[in-house]
């Protein structure tokens, strides 16, 4: 937290999509870190966003048992239920709520300039959503609810959390109040930003119409191993520093891969692979990956066969993460002027 606001206490809050399955670039740049600081003993709430997943089409099924299943990869991945809050937002109605009222002080013009509201609306912004184009301030909200102070996401996020730290700057000069806190992204790591492993210079995404471009978290360890072998590279060896990957995005991504995945740096890979080809990095990466990977798919498809005990789970948090939301709902709205006279 910034010193200028000493009277936060440190939380974290973040969130994924279940719109669709989890990847490698989920996996590294969010669930992964996710776990780590729930391990340093921070407090941490964790939450499945459905409401900004249906700012798409979604089949309403589907959605279900995709947001089961992404639950699933968070226990599977390391996620304790007990000592992180997970569960999905539409259970805490306080999201909706606050998120209205950030919708009346967020511009328009600032929503207009996130890059992921152009690259997604595209050329037909006008047949786009409302909810797609207000997203970010949705975002806001479930960071604000908690007054979570750091926001661990990959760097895909960056603007989002800068555009929460505008909405609550704005927030606590309309009204005069020092309420809501400046939230600092955190984007820290070998693999803030995965690429696809069939174009190393666009980013490994669920919306990727090649399976071959992702991993999975569900996929086997044979598939696993498949994907990374048939990888797109470059024919030079590996170089023995991170500059000379500079101009090779598909050999960047696998190093950043590989030291994420091992809890190493970069130029630590690259020293101990330097002079070598992709013949022996790419089978020496897989079993890497297989190794910490296939373990997890195991797991979620273990955890999947309970949906009831998942439901469980998500409903306890959200019962925990509203006991939070309330008191900071109740007083943003007491600021803003409305009444509030029924007994709780
Ligand atoms: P979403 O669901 O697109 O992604 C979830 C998290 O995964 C990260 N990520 C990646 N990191 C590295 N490389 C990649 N290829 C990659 N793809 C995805 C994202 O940066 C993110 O951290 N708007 C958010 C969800 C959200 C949220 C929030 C996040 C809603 N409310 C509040 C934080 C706080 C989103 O769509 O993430």
């Amino acid at each position: 937290m910034t010193a200028a606001q000493p009277k936060f206490t440190p939380r974290i809050f973040s969130g994924i999509q279940p719109s669709g399955g989890l990847t490698l670039g989920n996996y590294l740049g969010a669930l992964k870190r996710f776990v780590e600081k729930q391990d340093e003993g921070i407090e941490t709430i964790y939450c499945l966003v459905d409401l900004h997943a249906i700012t798409v089409w979604q089949d309403p099924a589907r959605l279900r048992d995709q947001t089961r299943e992404a639950a699933a990869a968070f226990i599977a991945a390391g996620i304790d239920p007990k000592r992180s809050i997970l569960f999905n937002q539409s259970q805490v109605s306080a999201h909706a709520e606050l998120g209205w009222v950030l919708n009346c002080v967020a511009r328009m013009g600032w929503m207009n300039r996130m890059t992921q509201w152009k690259d997604k609306a595209g050329k037909d912004a006008e047949k786009a959503s409302l909810g797609l184009f207000a997203y970010p301030s949705l975002m806001a909200a479930d960071i604000l609810l908690y007054h979570a102070t750091m926001v661990p996401v990959g760097e895909d996020q960056k603007q989002h959390v800068e555009l929460c730290r505008d909405i609550a700057a704005k927030f606590n000069h309309d009204y005069g109040v020092d309420f809501f806190p400046l939230t600092e992204p955190l984007i820290e790591g070998a693999a803030t930003r995965v690429m696809s492993l069939r174009d190393g210079t666009k980013k490994m995404s669920k919306s990727d119409p090649s399976d071959a471009s992702r991993i999975n978290l569900t996929d086997d360890a044979d598939t696993i191993a498949q994907k990374l072998r048939k990888a797109r590279t470059d024919a030079e060896p590996l170089p023995g520093t991170v500059a000379g990957l500079k101009h090779r995005p598909e050999a960047r991504n696998l190093v950043n891969i590989y030291a994420a995945l091992a809890g190493r740096t970069p130029a630590q890979v690259v020293a101990e692979y330097e002079g070598k080809g992709f013949g022996t990095f790419k089978p020496a990466l897989a079993d890497l990956a297989v190794a910490k990977l296939a373990p997890i798919a195991t797991e979620m498809k273990r955890l999947m066969a309970d949906p009831a005990e998942i439901d469980r789970i998500l409903g306890d948090g959200a019962d925990r993460a509203d006991v939070i939301a309330q008191p900071i709902l109740a007083r943003t709205l007491e600021i803003t002027g409305m009444i509030r006279s029924r007994k709780p």
